[in-house]
């Protein structure tokens, strides 16, 4: 089995997200409800967090829920809350063990009040036992679609225009990030998506400017530590240019 002895230490990207894709063909083809996917995808997402802490990650961005997942059938919607609201219950015991910092990102306040209570004892909790470990940090995008995070900046900064807190010819790219659910994160390196196909699906439409994409066939609730470190080795042979020739990144070396 893969190891992390086969990884080089030297190119260990620091933010891996991860489109979590498959649950429900993973569980069709069993012949089990949707549901069940998401259970077993739930048990991934268990295994992917320790990999990534025990790989030293430093951030690992998980997209959970989308603004458009609202649309699935009320009973699958029902079955995704019960698993968010276990993750948020018993699975923060294991984060807090680790000094794993949780943070969420997306339209919370759309979420159920006891949910949402939930979500914030959570990542408190996190925070606290964290206090000033620079471990891994896990974002769950909840609730989260790419573009109405950038209109959410935009609306902002058009606040802050009208009452004259920012000129609108001070509103670089790095002023637009920092009004971003995302500030203080590094952008993505490398943005895994599980079963197979290859679309960004509304996931961190900005910060995705660079980052490497790796699509695996694997479904979801079949991902786990051994794919995840497959997906850091293929990574790890590329070679990121951000818009220079290959000549120009030798010699920069
Ligand atoms: C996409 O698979 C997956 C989701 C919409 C939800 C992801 C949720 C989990 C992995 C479980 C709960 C999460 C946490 C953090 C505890 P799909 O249903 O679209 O699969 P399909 O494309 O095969 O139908």
């Amino acid at each position: 089995m893969s190891d992390k002895r086969e990884l080089d230490p030297n190119k260990i990207p620091r933010h891996i997200a991860i489109i979590m894709d498959g649950n429900g063909r993973w569980a069709r083809k069993r012949k089990l409800p949707r549901v069940m996917g998401h259970k077993a995808g739930a048990d991934s997402v268990k295994d992917i967090v320790k990999a990534a802490y025990e790989l030293g990650i430093s951030y690992l961005t998980l997209y959970a829920f989308s603004t458009e997942n609202w649309k699935r059938p009320p009973l699958e919607v029902q079955a995704l809350m019960g698993l968010l609201r276990s993750f948020f219950g018993d699975g923060v015991d294991s984060l807090v063990q680790k000094k794993i910092r949780l943070h969420c990102i997306g339209q919370l306040e759309q979420f159920s009040g006891d949910l949402q209570k939930l979500i914030k004892q959570a990542v408190s909790d996190t925070d606290k036992a964290a206090g000033s470990a620079r471990g891994l940090t896990l974002t769950l995008a909840l609730n989260y679609g790419g573009r109405a995070e950038i209109v959410r900046a935009a609306r902002m900064l058009a606040e802050k225009c009208c009452l004259g807190e920012i000129a609108s010819q001070d509103i670089s790219e790095d002023v637009f990030a920092a009004h971003l659910y995302t500030v203080g994160q590094p952008d993505p390196d490398i943005i895994i998506r599980t079963g197979g196909e290859s679309r960004l699906s509304n996931f961190l439409l900005w910060q995705a400017s660079y980052a490497e994409m790796y699509v695996t066939r694997v479904m979801w609730p079949d991902f786990r530590r051994a794919d995840l470190i497959e997906a850091i080795q293929d990574y790890q042979g590329r070679e990121r240019r951000y818009g220079k020739t290959g000549e120009q990144v030798l010699n920069s070396r």
